[in-house]
């Protein structure tokens, strides 16, 4: 069992009562704590950024609209169904993805997700680095142990997962979200999430031993823009500050995903990652280390391959890759 402290205890009852004034007397009461530790308690989280207000016979209530992501304040808003409410919150990881592939090695069960508030060494496909600044994105993994499930099955999950990041993000901004295939969630011609997903095959029998499902989502736009590199393909899912944004945005995901996964052999997600693509009905330019090689995207089949026409007229289903699609008047890749 992981131990709760009294900061803990302390943030768990003012992430579920926002905006509510409770005494030191009362919280000392209800958590049978000191009102000098409830006092720590609440310097500490100040420390920590939280805003928390003290009135003279009020006591102390955070603010409505602090907006740190804590396990508190996500599993606030979980249903009481979401599997995934095994929460560690970290302020700084390297990346969630390789600690919870160690977490997974040791052990840890199904269920278990990791965040962080930044990533020094994001990880993002085809090995390239995931840009995890502080503050303004959430950067989180789900540990998962399907069982029985092939290798060639677990694409599904990240489709889920696609499916499930443009759901929570519709939910939270009220603004609408594609995918380009196979597994990048864009707003408005710009790119706000990635999805990683990495598997551990067991010798044994070729099964899946466990998946590490990553997704970072730019919740707001870094001050001073996105780096150069991306500042063309980057975007946000909020264009300003909003009140506890990214624990709604992370527990909204939660819900989700763990309802498309709970339901998995149903395939329901299929036919609403189809309806999302922004590639369908689109010229594409498929990027691969041969080379470039213009296409029509002509559909999504069932296993969320992108099937494709070539101008020479012959049919490719791709089930992995890279393509570039025109936004507008920009390709993004
Ligand atoms: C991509 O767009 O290339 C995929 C990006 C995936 C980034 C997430 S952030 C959380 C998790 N930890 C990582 O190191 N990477 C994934």
């Amino acid at each position: 069992m992981r131990h709760t402290g009294t900061k803990e205890s302390v943030l768990a009852l003012f992430e579920e009562n926002r905006g509510t004034y409770f005494s030191g007397e009362e919280i000392a009461a209800r958590l049978s704590v000191s009102r000098a530790a409830v006092w720590k308690a609440v310097k500490t989280l100040r420390d920590e950024g939280y805003e928390i207000d003290a009135a003279p016979n009020k006591g102390y209530c955070l603010s409505a609209e602090t907006d740190i992501l804590s396990a508190q304040g996500i599993r606030k808003y979980l249903n009481p169904a979401c599997a995934f409410r095994d929460l560690l919150v970290l302020e700084e990881a390297e990346s969630t993805n390789a600690l919870l592939r160690e977490q997974a090695s040791a052990g840890s069960p199904e269920g278990r997700v990791v965040v962080a508030g930044r990533q020094t060494k994001g990880r993002g496909r085809l090995g390239r680095s995931f840009y995890s600044p502080a503050d303004t994105g959430i950067y989180m993994s789900l540990l998962l142990r399907p069982a029985n499930l092939s290798p060639d099955q677990a694409v599904s999950v990240t489709t889920m997962a696609a499916v499930a990041a443009c759901e929570a993000i519709e939910e939270v901004s009220g603004k609408q979200a594609g995918i380009k295939w196979v597994n990048d969630i864009y707003m408005e011609g710009r790119k706000v999430s990635g999805i990683l997903t990495e598997a551990a095959l067991s010798m044994e029998n070729n099964r899946i031993d466990f998946i590490v499902l990553g997704i970072g989502i730019n919740a707001y736009a870094p001050e001073g823009g996105f780096p150069e590199e991306i500042g063309e393909i980057a975007g946000a899912v909020f264009s300003r500050r909003c009140d506890d944004g990214k624990n709604a945005l992370a527990a909204a995901f939660l819900n989700r995903f763990a309802e498309y996964y709970a339901a998995r052999e149903s395939g329901d997600y299929v036919e609403k990652y189809r309806d999302r693509s922004l590639v369908t009905g689109k010229e594409i330019l498929i990027l691969s280390p041969s080379g470039k090689r213009r296409a029509f995207a002509e559909d999504v089949d069932g296993q969320c391959r992108l099937l494709v026409r070539y101008e020479d007229g012959s049919r490719e289903a791709l089930s992995s890759g890279e393509i570039s699609i025109r936004f507008g008047s920009r390709i993004r890749s």
